[in-house]
């Protein structure tokens, strides 16, 4: 039981207030939030294994294990490394970025609703029209730096005859992103944003975590939850190629693979998934400056079990969440231990054996940033600058687990909270723009710096 306490909750603990020059109250609700309920709920959507199918589809092409159980020779699946050269180290402050490893593989499931299939057995190679039951394409996709998965994000097209990218949009995903549109905003108050890659309308983009968490705790050891695949549910069966392109918003990797209909290996079109030089972001020179201007006000990181003070209750103590100043507390500090830590001393009291148990049975683990996912990364989630403000639909996505940027509950869901409102009424709260509509360059530094891997430097 100590070690599961060790890093995250030895940090000193004395109430710092949490109210910075420009905000007179912060006025939420004193009631225990479970900020990861709020903020990784809209992510977790259900995988299409809940339904009963059965194989149809048997061009077998490749023995590549199959992901799910399903029957034997009746998968494809291909392996390819796209175009382009790896990590070569160029003259200082650049680098280009190294090639991802793509695995792609199609399944065809016929769904058995329960309802009498005319049917069932037979001839499984042809789908033929005798068979009534609907058809369900998946494409699982896994994404791998040499053997190691890797958490990316993954943006789908059909491919013409001429190589042209139509953007597939309209499919569900078991790692769905927030919002399925690449995350900076074109613009900002009806100017262009100057931030990249930005939102081009394309609802096109899944990712290969399991966004808002990397992983869980089992008896306080970290157990890593890291596949490096996704299966997309696709809107229908393809009939021309689909094209993956990787790590568009990563910048640490480039990658980009193609699969025909049939499950084989197509050609990537000339020029896509080939690697990016990019500038180092430095943590200490770019970033930590911006995050002490427009955070570290709030997020001392000192009490995280404050439950008193200026407004802020139990459950809504920014000090859960460190951001402090250093990348390693961004990236390494669990902050569901904070959450569920508290939860056990407000259910046990007493303190003592049942305290120890139940903070030991904590197995939730989240983290401020994922490296290389800015978009998976509650930090850029939280503060992304919106295109009006903090009231486009768009926007409205990436704050909250709901769609809006205030409720009674949780307050202003944008950071950092520009509400001068005393009242928990969401009608009542002033829609100011936050630091970083005003600051888009320096939201760049901070995606950049996600996105290059987080790295302490
Ligand atoms: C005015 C005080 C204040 C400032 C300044 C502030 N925050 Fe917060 N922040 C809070 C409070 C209070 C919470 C807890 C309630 C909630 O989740 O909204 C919070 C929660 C968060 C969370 C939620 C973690 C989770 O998953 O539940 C993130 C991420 C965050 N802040 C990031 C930032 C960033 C980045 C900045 C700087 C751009 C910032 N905050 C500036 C007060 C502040």
């Amino acid at each position: 039981m100590q070690s599961r306490l060790s890093n995250e909750t030895a940090k000193p603990f004395a109430y710092t207030a949490c109210l910075p020059a420009h905000v007179t109250s912060l006025a939420v609700v004193a009631a225990l939030q479970l900020a990861s309920a709020a903020c990784s709920s809209s992510n977790a959507g259900p995988g299409p294994s809940g339904v009963d199918a059965s194989v149809v589809d048997a061009n077998s092409v490749d023995a590549q294990p199959a992901p799910s159980s399903d029957a034997a020779g009746a998968d494809t699946a291909i392996s390819q490394e796209a175009g382009g050269q790896g990590d070569a180290e160029a003259d200082s402050g650049t680098y280009v970025e190294s090639v991802l490893t793509l695995d792609l593989f199609l399944e065809s499931t016929q769904v058995d609703s329960g309802a009498p299939v005319a049917d069932a057995g037979g001839d499984a190679d042809d789908g033929d029209a005798a068979v009534a039951a609907p058809t369900v394409t998946t494409l699982t996709i896994t994404a791998r730096d040499g053997s190691l998965p890797v958490v990316t994000d993954l943006w789908l097209y059909t491919l013409d005859g001429q190589g042209n990218m139509t953007p597939l949009a309209g499919f569900t995903s078991t790692q769905p992103r927030k919002s399925p549109r690449r995350m900076l905003p074109a613009t900002i108050a009806g100017t262009p944003s100057g931030l990249t890659p930005a939102d081009d309308g394309s609802e096109n983009g899944t990712m290969t975590c399991s966004c808002g968490s990397r992983g869980t705790l089992d008896q306080g050891a970290f157990v890593s939850g890291v596949t490096g695949t996704v299966t997309v549910t696709l809107p229908s069966a393809p009939t021309t190629p689909i094209l993956v392109v990787a790590a568009v918003e990563d910048e640490r990797y480039a990658g980009a693979a193609v699969i025909n209909p049939d499950g084989s290996p197509g050609s990537v079109p000339a020029g896509v998934g080939t690697p990016e030089t990019h500038t180092w972001v430095s943590f200490s020179r770019d970033v930590a400056p911006v995050l002490k201007v427009a955070c570290i006000a709030c997020h001392t990181g000192e009490d995280p079990t404050s439950t008193a003070g200026a407004g802020v209750g139990p459950g809504y103590n920014a000090n859960f969440y460190y951001v402090t100043g250093t990348a390693d507390d961004l990236v390494n500090a669990n902050f569901a231990i904070n959450e569920q830590t508290l939860a056990c001393q407000m259910t046990n009291p007493d303190g003592g054996l049942s305290l120890a148990q139940c903070i030991q049975s904590i197995t939730e683990a989240q983290f401020l940033v994922e490296p290389g996912a800015p978009a998976a990364s509650d930090l850029l989630q939280r503060s992304r600058p919106d295109e009006d403000a903090g009231t486009s639909p768009q926007g409205l996505l990436w704050y909250g687990s709901r769609g809006a940027r205030y409720n009674t509950k949780y307050g202003d869901r944008r950071m950092p909270s520009t509400t001068l409102s005393t009242s928990p009424d969401a009608g009542a709260w002033d829609n100011l723009p936050c630091y970083f509509d005003a600051n888009p360059a320096q939201f760049q530094l901070l995606f950049d710096w996600v996105a290059q891997g987080a790295i302490s430097n």
